[in-house]
């Protein structure tokens, strides 16, 4: 997409209140003129995030992440700017001046790529709605899948025919290049063509967290071949990154605080269609950090539904380590001999679906059990056995109170010294394939502000009058950081224009100036604890002026020696009755 005008940019953040946009992704507390809530972007027990509706922006003041409502979308969504921009326009109702796709370079492909993905997710929804695919269709409805359930999962189904999706698009003049970089289409070992990849299967698209198709899932409904053939890994599309069903689940996730774990897109989509809304599926792998990472992102606690095989295995929890580096609690849920959660739910509804979880054990203590129920416990060998599982995992949690309490009550039921414990966990090698994958932080450094002129930004970037009064008394030639400088420049910038002036626009103006931004954000945090703004705002100006005081006084002293030197007597006369009128100042 071409550039956004500015003009576009300030008419969205017009129309939308930044508390209510943000309230849409946490939950919210009044507290004063602000609201608050614990952190999305970092750990925290109590809130130290803040959202200001006078100044429309965001700020935490734990980990300093900050910005107006665009910036909250774009870390939060994990979008690019114009991708933050378009989802905010569409909920502002301003509509983005259009472009043309086709011009587009690489940048686009990504774009191109959702598209003929969503484009093949009609045709094989067609197909599923059509004469073709009754067969499919009357499998689906005995599986008990509802109409509005395939409408929403937009499962379809891919025919026998080995070239169906690749004539569908070339009549739509979609190249078969981009069908290929879909994954959609093979290239025939002869080099003669092209052929379908799914054919004769039910066909799950795969969502990305934002609801954008990535791939498919192609299950078959005899039993020739194997059960499921997936996407190849594409452009867009990487399999330890996905988690299927979040883009559903994701709001429920967050409001419940917790979040199912499954197997298999059946396993999420019938417990949905029954009610279960927070739920999602690693899809035939173990979880990956990135997926930890990304489940995180929306609860705290992680319920794994087992069934009763992989229940009894402690080999299977070994895996949720995982989960325990980006410290989400985790519980262990096992189903009865024979169900999964498809089956299961069907049962027993929603209702004994929340009772498993309800019911679930904590992974230590499951873990614990099933340890004790193998190896018995009495033996030492035994003993060590359990401690050599036990203690990677308690070795991982983050919180120093919960680990100290897992290890005592290891020693208790091994009837070992705590100690000897501790010792034991030392010798724990971390595994760094099982690390989490480190937050990128692309904020810039600690910056080191001249304490007034940060505050003095503080004050004035919301109040025009202050603006006015420092811009005549004190000029904006007189702040030295850089940064501080060029935001005052686009208040000013602003303020021609426009009349309303607030830091959410200011940041607008300053994308991809992270060193600015982050200036504004300190600046805005430090005005929200300043108590008596008139005071504070006369005493930053008196110590800037000054700090440039002292600035002249060292450069003129400078020049008055080197025309000493010089013996050049006017430049001498000159720059004493310089220093003279600065020294007379300082003490008016
Ligand atoms: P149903 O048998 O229809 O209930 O499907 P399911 O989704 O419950 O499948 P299952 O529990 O057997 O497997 C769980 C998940 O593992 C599936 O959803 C797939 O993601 C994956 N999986 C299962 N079988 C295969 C396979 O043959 N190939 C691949 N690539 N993945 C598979
Ligand atoms: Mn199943």
């Amino acid at each position: 997409m071409g550039k956004i005008p500015q003009e576009t940019i300030d008419r969205i953040l017009d129309q939308l209140d930044i508390v209510e946009v943000v309230a849409e992704y946490i939950q919210l507390k009044k507290a004063g003129r602000n609201f608050k809530a614990c952190c999305p972007f970092h750990n925290e027990k109590t809130p130290s995030f803040m959202v200001s509706p006078d100044k429309q922006i965001y700020h935490c003041f734990g980990c300093d992440a900050g910005g107006n409502v665009i910036g909250f979308v774009m870390k939060y969504e994990n979008m690019g700017f114009p991708e933050a921009v378009e989802t905010l326009a569409a909920k502002a109702g301003v509509e983005l001046p259009r472009y043309d796709k086709r011009d587009e370079g690489e940048s686009s492909l990504t774009a191109r790529l959702y598209e003929i993905n969503t484009i093949a997710a009609g045709y094989y929804q067609d197909n599923l709605g059509s004469g073709k695919g009754k067969g499919a269709l009357e499998y689906l409805e005995r599986r008990g899948l509802n109409a509005d359930t395939l409408a929403q999962f937009r499962i379809g189904y891919a025919t026998a025919e080995w070239e169906g999706l690749q004539k569908y698009c070339a009549a739509r003049n979609i190249p078969a290049e981009i069908l290929r970089k879909a994954g959609l289409s093979v290239q025939s070992e002869k080099g003669k063509g092209d052929y379908d990849r799914f054919r004769k299967r039910i066909i799950f698209p795969i969502f990305n967290e934002r609801g954008n198709i990535v791939a498919f899932g192609a299950r078959v409904m005899d039993d020739i071949g194997p059960k499921y053939i997936n996407s190849p890994e594409t452009v867009i599309y990487s399999k330890s990154s996905v988690l299927y069903g979040l883009n559903f689940s994701r709001r429920a996730m967050r409001e419940k605080g917790h979040a199912f774990i499954v197997e298999g897109y059946m396993d999420v989509i019938i417990p949905f269609q029954n009610g279960i809304t927070n739920i999602v599926a690693a899809s035939g792998t173990a979880l990956t950090p990135r997926q930890a990472a990304m489940l995180k992102k929306y609860a705290d606690t992680a319920v794994m539904v087992f069934d009763s095989d992989q229940a009894g295995e402690a080999a299977s929890l070994r895996g949720l380590d995982i989960l325990i580096d980006n410290d989400v609690n985790v519980r262990v849920a096992a189903l009865p001999p024979g169900e999964d959660p498809d089956s299961f739910v069907k049962k027993h509804g929603a209702r004994g679906f929340e009772d498993i979880a309800d019911k679930a054990k904590d992974l230590f203590d499951y873990k614990l059990d099933l340890l004790t129920q193998k190896f018995g416990g009495e033996k030492i060998r035994d003993k060590a056995a359990i401690a050599g599982e036990m203690l990677p995992t308690i070795s991982r949690v983050k919180n120093a109170i919960v680990k100290s309490a897992y290890l005592k009550k290891l020693a208790e039921r091994l009837g070992v010294n705590e100690s000897a414990l501790r010792d034991e966990m030392k010798k724990v090698k971390n595994d760094y394939s099982y690390r989490a994958v480190p937050e990128t932080t692309d904020a810039p450094a600690p910056w080191n502000y001249v304490s007034s002129e940060i505050h003095l930004l503080g004050l004035v970037i919301s109040d025009k009058d202050m603006f006015e009064t420092m811009r005549t008394e004190l000029g904006l030639h007189m702040f030295r950081d850089e940064n501080i400088k060029k935001v005052m420049g686009v208040i000013e910038g602003i303020r021609v224009g426009d009349d309303t002036v607030s830091p959410g626009k200011v940041l607008s103006r300053l994308e991809g100036d992270e060193r600015a931004k982050a200036a504004v954000i300190r600046a805005v945090a430090k005005a929200d604890i300043t108590e008596d703004g008139e005071r504070v705002f006369r005493d930053c100006m008196a110590c800037m002026r000054k700090e440039n005081r002292k600035e002249e006084l060292k450069t003129l002293t400078h020049m008055l020696k080197q025309a000493e030197k010089d013996r050049n007597d006017p430049e001498i006369r000159e720059l004493l009755m310089k220093i003279n009128r600065i020294y007379k100042e300082k003490t008016a």
